[in-house]
C-alpha cells in the first residue's frame, strides 16, 4: 500500500453483524480526527484460506478476527507471536508490507488493562485468583494471569475434562476444582473471573453459591451483556470491587489500532459510552 492509500481495517467473522468493535475502531478514528476505515466483514470458515491473503492487496493493514476463525487464521499467517500461540489463537492480524501475515492474540493484554485500569492497587502477586470456565477466553485469561505472576489459579469448568487440560498445557500453579465445590474456595480468592457465557442476555444465569466471596476481593465478568451482571451485583453487595467485562473489548482493541492507523487510544467514558449507544 501506497502512504497516499487511505488504511483499511476490518473485523471478520461468521456472523458479525453483533460486534462492537467498529464502533469501537469508529469512534477513535473519528476522534483522532485520523484517515482511516474500519469495516466488518462476514467471512464464511472455507473462504478464509483465500480470502485472508487477498485482503492486503485490497489495501487492508490488519483485521481483528473473531469466532469462528481464531484458530484457523494461525494457520494462514506467516508470522506468530509467543502469546498466540500459547492461547492457541489469534484477535489480531497484520498485514505487513513484504506481504506477509503477522497474528497477535491481544486478549489477555485487553483482559489485564481493563483490571488495572479499573483497580490501579491491583497486585496479581497479592494471592490467588478463582476462574470459571475453560473456553478460548479461559485460555487468554489464564495465560495473561499466569503472566504477570498470580501465584495460584483454582479453575473450575462444568466439564472437568476441559479444565484439566488446561492445567497440562499452562502447568501446574493451576489447581483444578469441581464445578459444584467453586463456591467453598471463593473466599481464598483474590481476584474472581467469570469466563463462561453464565450470565449473558439469553443464557443461564451461574448457579455457583456466591456468599464465600470476601469483601475486597477482585469480582471480574468478561460477560458485558448486561453490564451488570448478576455475579457482578452480588459481588458488589458483598463488598467486592467489581470490574465489567466490557473495558476488556476496548483494551484488546488497542494495540491494533495503534498499529493500524499510527495513535494510541484512550480508553475512557466516552468509548465506552460511543460502544454502548
Ligand atoms: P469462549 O471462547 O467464549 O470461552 P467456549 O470455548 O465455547 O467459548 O467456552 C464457553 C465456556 O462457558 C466453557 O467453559 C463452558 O463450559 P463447558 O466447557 O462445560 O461447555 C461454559 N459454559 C457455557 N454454558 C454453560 C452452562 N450452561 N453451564 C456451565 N458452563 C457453561
Amino acid at each position: 500500500m501506497s502512504d497516499s492509500k487511505i488504511p483499511l481495517a476490518a473485523v471478520i467473522g461468521h456472523p458479525i453483524a453483533h460486534s462492537k468493535s467498529p464502533n469501537v475502531h469508529g469512534y477513535w478514528l473519528r476522534k483522532y480526527g485520523l484517515k482511516g476505515h474500519y469495516i466488518p466483514m462476514d467471512i464464511e470458515p472455507d473462504k478464509l484460506p483465500d480470502l485472508l491473503p487477498r485482503l492486503a492487496d485490497l489495501g487492508f493493514v490488519g483485521a481483528n478476527v473473531t469466532i469462528p476463525h481464531k484458530e484457523k487464521v494461525m494457520e494462514i499467517a506467516d508470522l506468530i507471536t509467543d502469546r498466540a500461540t500459547l492461547i492457541g489463537a489469534a484477535n489480531t492480524l497484520i498485514f505487513r508490507k513484504d506481504g506477509r501475515i503477522h497474528a497477535d492474540n491481544t486478549d489477555g493484554y485487553g483482559f489485564i488493562e481493563n483490571i488495572r485500569q479499573s483497580i490501579p492497587d491491583w497486585n496479581p502477586k497479592s494471592g490467588p485468583a478463582v476462574v470459571f470456565g475453560a473456553g478460548g477466553a479461559s485460555r487468554a485469561v489464564l495465560a495473561s494471569l499466569l503472566d504477570v505472576g498470580v501465584p495460584k489459579i483454582m479453575l473450575t469448568n462444568r466439564t472437568r475434562v476441559r479444565a484439566e487440560k488446561l492445567r497440562e498445557d499452562f502447568g501446574n500453579r493451576i489447581q483444578v476444582i469441581e464445578w459444584v465445590q467453586a463456591g467453598n474456595v471463593l473466599e481464598d480468592a483474590d481476584l474472581v473471573v467469570n469466563t463462561t457465557s453464565l450470565g449473558m442476555t439469553g443464557k443461564p444465569e451461574m448457579r455457583v453459591p456466591l456468599d464465600g466471596l470476601r469483601p475486597g476481593a477482585i469480582v471480574n465478568d468478561l460477560v458485558y451483556t448486561p453490564l451488570r451482571t448478576r455475579l457482578l451485583a452480588t459481588a458488589e453487595d458483598r463488598g467486592c470491587r467489581v470490574v465489567d467485562g466490557l473495558g476488556m473489548l476496548l483494551h484488546q482493541a488497542v494495540p491494533g489500532f495503534e498499529r493500524w492507523f499510527g495513535k494510541r487510544p484512550v480508553v475512557d467514558e466516552d468509548v465506552r459510552a460511543a460502544v454502548l449507544r
